[in-house]
């Protein structure tokens, strides 16, 4: 099995603490708050865009040029990914459950064209629905349980517009994995193929080289 980080670990205590209080997301904003005042590490701010998205944009210069098309980021974070978007023009919203994660984001970019918000993806404004050319899914729906699998998917789904793309990145699930472990809960490719359903059909999986972590693109018919 994977050899976790000391930042994973103290990630983990914190999920442990808030999954035994019955709720899969509170730890979320008591991690960003302990990491803000230096008592612990956001394990996946890697100070930069994913590089599976990166590459995404590099292999298709054609996407590349956001030109005032809508683009989402659900469980936004660090907000590397969302600022990317902005910077290749998409008129970019970036969401987060944490309403710490979303403090922290407006205050190391002030100046940002992105539309930051605290929402649950699960209690998404109706104005989102079916509004989004781009939505960029970055181990967001992998960090909450099996249990609301089938909920998040079909919320990150809801967000792509006619013609739009969804990109899910997350980390491959290593053979030896134990499904009840977690976070991360790694997708199966059951579960990244359920994405493609309600109009969305899969276009490909990619992985990275070392084949640790996968991009699995979308696109909804227009
Ligand atoms: C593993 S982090 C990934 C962050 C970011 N997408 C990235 O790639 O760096 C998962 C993020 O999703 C957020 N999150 C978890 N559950 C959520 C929910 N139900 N609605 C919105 N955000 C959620 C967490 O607060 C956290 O910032």
């Amino acid at each position: 099995m994977t050899q976790a980080s000391s930042a994973d670990d103290r990630a983990q205590e914190f999920a442990n603490d808030s999954l035994a209080d019955g709720s899969p997301t509170a730890w979320f904003d008591r991690l960003y708050d302990a990491a803000g005042r230096g008592q612990a590490e956001v394990p996946w701010d890697r100070g930069a865009p994913h590089p599976l998205l990166a590459e995404w944009f590099a292999q298709h210069p054609e996407e590349a040029t956001g030109d005032g098309r809508t683009a989402i980021v659900p469980g936004a974070g660090p907000g590397h990914d969302s600022e990317l978007l902005a910077s290749l023009g998409f008129r970019t919203t970036a969401f987060d459950v944490a309403p710490t994660a979303i403090e922290q984001v407006r205050a190391a970019h002030p100046d940002s064209p992105v539309d930051y918000q605290v929402a649950d993806l699960f209690e998404l404004p109706t104005e989102w629905q079916g509004a989004f050319d781009l939505v960029v899914e970055s181990m967001t729906v992998q960090s909450m349980p099996r249990d609301v699998r089938a909920n998040a998917t079909a919320a990150v789904r809801s967000l792509v517009a006619p013609g739009g793309v969804l990109l899910v990145i997350g980390g491959v699930l290593p053979a030896d994995h134990d499904p009840a472990y977690g976070p991360p809960w790694r997708l199966t490719r059951h579960e990244i193929e359920a994405f493609g359903d309600d109009g969305l059909a899969l276009q490909r999986i990619d992985q990275d080289a070392e084949g640790n972590r996968y991009r699995a693109e979308f696109r909804r018919a227009r």
